[in-house]
């Protein structure tokens, strides 16, 4: 599919060269990121050629937005607040202060409802003090104007968690790719340096596993950190379409995986 034709917004262009089925054939989709709106065009046009994908509109958006997974995960992930938002427009004192009330004080992380803008740290993700409203409305209000029209859906902030690091105070995240609620492998996380090895209790895959499988959504990764008291938490779920693969993993184990699972999707859709 043509991903530049999507964020167009010509979805018919996008799928154009994706065979049509008559009998119904089911389907991964692999590549960037696409909006849950974009997403939820997309799955129709494919639907319309007799292809039907692995994950619905709705599974994805459950997985690929925090507010979709958010209360499933609750027990595992930093407490978290959010309200729609529309891009572009600057938020006030009282709009940050009624939003971050809940959390109380103490540090806090930006982002909107899929990315933050970890990259510019102190200036739009990094909140010291969350009871410093004025401090707090700033990073939020810088975080808008970065994301500018690609703010997903709208603001989340989220009580901050001090996470086991590597030398360069990077949080060691290891990204855990679920099929059919089975996790098939586990990577680091993509921006990680080369070499970086992770390891996972097995007891932290079986709650995280039972949270990915009340979820639903077939197809989520899940980025995993070490606390500093030594409790695995959930740093953020992902749709495992659109979610990174680390440059130098060797890719047969997922899409041996994929494959397999798109077998019996296929069956499912067969049989109506
Ligand atoms: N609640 C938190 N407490 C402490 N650190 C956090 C918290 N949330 C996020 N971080 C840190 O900020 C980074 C970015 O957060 P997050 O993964 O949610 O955003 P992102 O932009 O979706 O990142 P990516 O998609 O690249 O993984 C994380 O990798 C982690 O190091
Ligand atoms: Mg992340």
């Amino acid at each position: 599919m043509d991903h530049d034709a999507i964020l167009a917004g010509d979805v018919r262009a996008a799928v154009r060269r994706v065979p049509p089925s008559d009998g119904g054939r089911a389907a991964w989709y692999r590549g960037w990121m696409i909006a849950g709106d974009a997403y939820t065009r997309f799955a129709t046009e494919l639907a319309a050629r007799g292809i039907w994908l692995g994950t619905t509109a709705a599974a994805y958006r459950s997985a690929h937005e925090l507010p979709g997974w958010y209360t499933v995960f609750a027990d595992l992930t930093p407490a978290s607040v959010w309200m729609p938002w529309v891009a572009g427009r600057t938020p006030t004192g009282a709009d940050v202060g009624t939003l971050v009330a809940a959390l109380g004080g103490g540090p806090g992380v930006v982002k909107d409802y899929v990315k933050s803008r970890k990259h510019e740290w102190d200036e739009a993700c990094f909140v010291p003090d969350l009871s410093d409203v004025g401090a707090a409305t700033g990073v939020v209000a810088r975080m808008v104007e970065l994301q500018g029209d690609d703010l997903a859906g709208g603001i989340v902030v989220r009580a901050f968690e001090q996470f086991v690091a590597d030398d360069d105070g990077r949080a060691l995240e290891a990204r855990v790719w679920w099929l059919a609620g089975a996790p098939v492998l586990v990577t680091p996380h993509p921006d990680a340096p080369a070499g970086t090895t992770v390891e996972v209790s097995a007891e932290a895959l079986d709650a995280v596993g039972a949270c990915v499988r009340t979820l639903g959504a077939p197809f989520v990764t899940t980025d995993l950190a070490l606390r500093s008291d030594g409790v695995w938490r959930v740093i953020e779920v992902g749709d495992g379409q659109v979610s990174d693969l680390p440059a130098g993993q060797e890719p047969g184990v997922l899409v041996g995986a994929l494959a397999a699972a798109g077998r019996s999707l296929g069956l499912a859709v067969d049989q109506g």
